[in-house]
């Protein structure tokens, strides 16, 4: 990533993070603030540090990723693929897979603000909610303190994000980091950013590489958790490196997944 595209994005960030810190609002997306409804909230920060894919380490997941085919990074959402029905907590969402527009998923609950970063709000699916806890206190006692800094993000939300990701770093960028409305797994209500002090809560590349990053790689899956956009993968996944954004899918589902070395939606989309 070129020097001046890094301080772009490194702008933006602290924008974002500035602007979240003046909302109280629940709910978001990723870099941006608290509040759903006002700014576009939600995304997942684009990260200011190297490219994500040329610094990323090739995991198990980005090789199996490697073998198969697109959507790349780089390419749109496909819009004439049906909306995937009935939704599940397994159904795949991604370029491919759009959830309806109408679609809110059932049982939101509120997250625990003990689980939140300062802030920031928001609410997940109730299983999806006591999985994070019982992940986030394992996670303190380990010595990491990690908390959601977005989770559940309507259709209208989401394209609010969408656009002003667009607006902040063009089009190309932004569908690198932000999906478009309909093909937002925070969509589901089972996903949540997850951030930490070291990284001032914001959403960064360099998460990945903090114990709390790390730890959370190594573990989510045994609570339920699977990391959607792995470093190395982003041909295969459509999107950026984004290490704090984990999607609920059941603790047996979840270890299954980790198991298959393969990314998330290509273990969902097995025959
Ligand atoms: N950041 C992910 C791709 C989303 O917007 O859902
Ligand atoms: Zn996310």
């Amino acid at each position: 990533m070129s020097k001046l595209r890094f301080r772009a994005l490194a702008l933006v960030s602290v924008a974002i993070f500035t602007l979240a810190a003046c909302n109280s609002g629940t709910n978001e997306g990723s870099p941006t603030p608290a509040s759903p409804t006002a700014t576009a909230t939600g995304t997942p920060a684009p990260t200011p540090t190297s490219t994500p894919s040329a610094t990323a380490t090739s995991t198990a997941n980005a090789t199996a990723a490697a073998t198969t085919a697109p959507p790349t990074a780089s390419q749109p959402p496909s819009d004439t693929a049906p909306p995937v029905a009935p939704v599940t907590i397994l159904s795949p969402v991604d370029k491919d897979h759009a959830l309806p527009p109408d679609y809110v998923p059932p049982g939101l609950a509120a997250i625990p603000p003990a689980y939140l970063a300062p802030a920031f709000g928001g609410e997940l699916r109730r299983e999806a909610v006591d999985a994070l806890a019982l992940m986030l206190d394992d996670a303190a006692a380990a010595g990491h303190d990690i908390r959601a800094r977005s989770a559940y993000r309507s259709y209208a939300e989401q394209e609010r994000t969408f656009n002003y990701w667009v607006n902040a770093l063009g089009y190309d960028e932004a569908i690198c980091v932000s999906a478009m409305a309909g093909h937002s797994e925070h969509q589901l209500g089972t996903t949540a950013d997850l951030t930490s002090p070291q990284v001032g809560w914001d959403l960064l590349e360099s998460f990945g590489e903090t114990a709390g990053g790390q730890w959370l790689a190594a573990n989510a899956h045994d609570y339920g958790f699977a990391l959607s956009y792995p470093a190395g993968a982003e041909d295969v996944t459509g999107y950026c490196y984004e290490p704090w954004h984990f999607r609920y899918i059941g603790e047996a589902e979840a270890q299954a997944w980790k198991a298959s070395g393969l990314t998330l939606n290509q273990y969902l989309l097995q025959p």
